[in-house]
């Protein structure tokens, strides 16, 4: 097959050998370790579990670890470059910086009551609040959502779905003690009022996550909040 790389402004053209399963990220990984050992990418687990590896493939956001060639290859011709909305590094590799900066300004991190001294806290999995905080807890951070959203490409201050699920996530944890402050943190103009419910996040999503969904839930609460005089 045919293999455009994009690096910088320029697209470089590579022949690569096709196999059976072989996933973008093996297709990647020839060009680098076989053809030109100066390409620059990024991966870890390589089993859809750290989220470093997404990039974009023939125009849309994927994780290239779980993604076969099959699914993508069009008129056997591929064409790879850097996750959109985001400074790209070098060639394939962007600066997550900004995208996790915003994971922390929409309250991302849990904040419980209890020390290691105490027992455990028990929530039924039955529990609406349970089922909300499962739905979004699987999120491995890859970007492919952020790199799919309009706003973010419109408003790069926007918090974008991935923080703002994660801020959903932790709203629907009863164990937190942050939730006036995190509904606070993205109540603002860059948070989720902005979103347009586009959905291309939730379309893109390799856990089968929906941030529009979750956004949504903060959207609600924010207005709820907002009613009661507690925001
Ligand atoms: S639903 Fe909202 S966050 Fe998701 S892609 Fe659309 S505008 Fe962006
Ligand atoms: S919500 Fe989905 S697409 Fe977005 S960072 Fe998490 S796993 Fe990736
Ligand atoms: S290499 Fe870890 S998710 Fe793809």
């Amino acid at each position: 097959m045919k293999v455009f790389v994009k690096r910088g402004e320029a697209l470089q053209e590579f022949e690569v050998p096709r196999h059976p399963s072989q996933t973008v990220l093996d297709v990647v990984t020839y060009i680098q370790r076989a053809l030109d050992p100066t390409l620059a990418y990024r991966f870890a687990c390589r089993v859809g579990m750290c989220g470093s590896c997404a990039m974009t493939v023939n125009g849309a956001p994927r994780w290239t670890c779980r993604t076969h060639v099959d699914r993508v290859l069009k008129d056997e011709t591929l064409e790879i470059g850097p996750l959109r909305n985001l400074p790209v590094i070098r060639d394939l590799v962007t600066d997550m910086r900004g995208f996790f900066d915003k994971w922390e300004r929409a309250g991302g991190h849990f904040e419980g009551a209890r020390t290691r001294h105490d027992d455990f806290a028990r929530v039924s999995p039955a529990s609406r609040e349970r089922e909300a905080a499962d739905a979004g807890i699987e999120c491995i951070g890859c970007g492919v959502c952020y790199a799919a959203c309009d706003v973010v490409s419109w408003n790069p201050d926007y918090l974008g779905p991935a923080a703002l699920n994660r801020a959903w996530t932790l709203m629907s944890d009863v164990r937190d003690t942050q939730h006036a402050q995190r509904l606070r943190a993205v109540a603002g103009d860059a948070g989720c009022h902005a979103c347009h419910t586009h959905m291309s996040c939730t379309e893109r999503c390799p856990k089968h996550i929906s941030p529009t969904a979750g956004i949504a839930g903060l959207k609600r609460a924010v207005a709820k909040a907002a009613m009661k005089g507690d925001l």
